[in-house]
């Protein structure tokens, strides 16, 4: 891993319903360090925003969650982890796929060359006037290169550059991205965020 704490402790599943639904349950029963990973070959039951689900061929793309503590966000500014998570996904894919420019629809989709290649479920949970924990749940299109009539305007890292992608590479240099614009939340640089922000947001 390129990041100190996200995906510093990952759990790999083989199959689930959803990343976000059994990282829920599992901080019910007992603590996580923040920056824990939870990620799977396949989803049977992957959520999406608005209650849609997210569809992903099994073993071919990145469907995980990272639980985070942001302690020190108040819950009326969550938007900036929102900010954050769609930059680090940018970062990563202006990257790796190099002369692409991502675009960010806010506030959780990510698009290149106008298909959407990724989509974040993020997940609050509140106490009293604090955000407890944030589940940070993230589906990344990377080798899948067929996708089904529910799922129109798809793209994938694979399709936009011809190549296949090591998975486990590929969520190493996600998570490091992730850390970064997350540290970049946590030292209140809010305006650094905006601005990077608006200059890649699909207006
Ligand atoms: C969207 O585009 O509406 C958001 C999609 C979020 C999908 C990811 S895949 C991993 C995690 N587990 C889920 O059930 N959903 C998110």
């Amino acid at each position: 891993m390129n990041s100190s704490f996200i995906g510093s402790h990952i759990i790999r599943l083989n199959s689930v319903g959803s990343t976000n639904t059994y990282l829920m349950q599992l901080l019910q029963e007992k603590d996580l360090q923040e920056g824990t990973v939870v990620i799977t070959r396949e989803q049977a039951e992957g959520r999406g925003q608005r209650g849609n689900k997210w569809i992903s061929e099994a073993g071919m793309n990145l469907t995980f969650t990272i639980v985070l503590y942001p302690h020190f966000l108040e819950p009326a500014k969550q938007f900036g982890l929102s900010q954050a998570v769609s930059l680090g996904i940018s970062d990563h894919l202006e990257k790796t796929l190099k002369g692409l420019k991502p675009r960010i629809k806010w506030p959780n989709d990510i698009y290149v060359n106008g298909g959407k290649i990724s989509g974040i479920l993020i997940e609050n949970v509140l106490s009293g006037n604090k955000i407890s924990f944030s589940l940070i749940g993230i589906g990344l299109n990377v080798n899948q290169t067929v996708f089904g009539e529910g799922v129109p305007n798809a793209c994938s890292m694979r399709t936009l550059s011809g190549l296949e992608f090591d998975l486990e590479d590929c969520l190493s240099s996600l998570c490091a991205c992730l850390e970064r614009r997350y540290l970049q939340l946590k030292a209140g640089d809010v305006a650094g965020l905006e601005a990077d922000c608006s200059e890649r947001q699909i207006k």
